[in-house]
């Protein structure tokens, strides 16, 4: 056998029918994954009617539902490859809004929508975006944009290490209201549909989408407009609540929301807040009980 698992098939590797048994695993899996994506009722629509995948599907129930895009709004898309969420989200705004895709992946974003391959873990994706927001808003003609997409990733890059140490940069970053040309919270919905790959080790899955969660819900409290809306996935888990709870300091209305396209067995399960508060202190929301 000439494979990448010939070394493991040794003697001395006494785990080899567990590796074995693994592998036949995660192939049962996939051929089962593929089985039922070719079935699926939401596969086939998302293709009849050229969204990238079915979670167009869960955007429209959740929306169908709670309303929250209107005409014109600015929307930041957070794990937004291969795309769906955001092409739901251009038909629901239109073309005078503005959505911002972020990704760990690299993924070209449908039409109309700014894209950045960044982790939303690191700090400077979060001042990336809230340039690319403040760079949008004070657009003229004469800027260089991409006519599809907007500001190019490498754009916003150079920008912001030119922009260091000035006090253009200060104006922007600055936790306090300093200037009046920077819109402090230029954004009216954030969404999150973030998964980490899963690793099958439900308390792990959980915690890594927390975490994602949290760092969504970071974004919102320092972009979005007082008023303003959240959804984001959550693996569901032991700490469920306290995401609700820190959700419940920021948000007047959460609710827990499982769409349609959404699969009974799946863990996921989606946060819809609405009516951002004012005012709200990030250490208050993250440190106390
Ligand atoms: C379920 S997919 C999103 C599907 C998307 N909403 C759509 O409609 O096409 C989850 C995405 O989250 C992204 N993701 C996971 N961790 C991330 C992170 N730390 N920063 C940015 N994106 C992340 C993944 O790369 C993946 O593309």
């Amino acid at each position: 056998m000439n494979s990448v698992l010939q070394p493991l098939i040794t003697p001395q590797y006494r785990c080899t029918p567990f590796v074995l048994r693994l592998v036949r695993y995660n192939s049962n899996a996939q051929n089962r994954w593929l089985a039922r994506q070719k079935n699926d009722h939401f596969t086939k629509a998302a293709k009849e009617q050229q969204f990238r995948s079915r979670a167009a599907f869960k955007l429209m129930d959740i929306d169908d539902k709670y309303r929250f895009f209107k005409q014109n709004q600015k929307v930041l898309d957070l794990g937004f490859a291969p795309g769906a969420w955001s092409q739901v989200a251009r038909k629901r705004i239109g073309s005078g809004g503005m959505i911002m895709g972020v990704d760990l992946l690299r993924c070209t974003p449908p039409k109309g929508v700014y894209s950045l391959q960044a982790n939303i873990l690191s700090k400077k994706t979060h001042e990336l975006i809230r340039l690319c927001f403040a760079r949008h808003i004070q657009l003229n003609k004469h800027d260089q944009l991409h006519k599809d997409h907007g500001y190019l990733q490498h754009m916003l890059e150079e920008e912001l290490n030119h922009l260091k140490e000035t006090e253009e940069y200060k104006e922007l970053f600055s936790q306090t209201d300093i200037s009046q040309n920077i819109e402090r919270y230029p954004v009216d919905v954030v969404l999150s549909d973030m998964m980490a790959n899963t690793t099958g080790i439900q308390s792990k899955d959980h915690y890594m989408s927390m975490d994602l969660c949290d760092a969504a819900l970071i974004v919102a409290i320092d972009l979005l407009k007082p008023g303003g809306s959240f959804t984001c996935k959550l693996y569901a888990g032991s700490e469920d609540t306290l995401l609700e709870k820190r959700l419940k300091k920021v948000f007047k209305k959460v609710d827990r929301f499982k769409p349609n396209a959404s699969r009974n067995e799946s863990k996921e399960l989606y946060f819809v807040a609405r009516g951002k508060k004012t005012d709200i202190d990030k250490l208050k929301v993250f440190l106390e009980e």
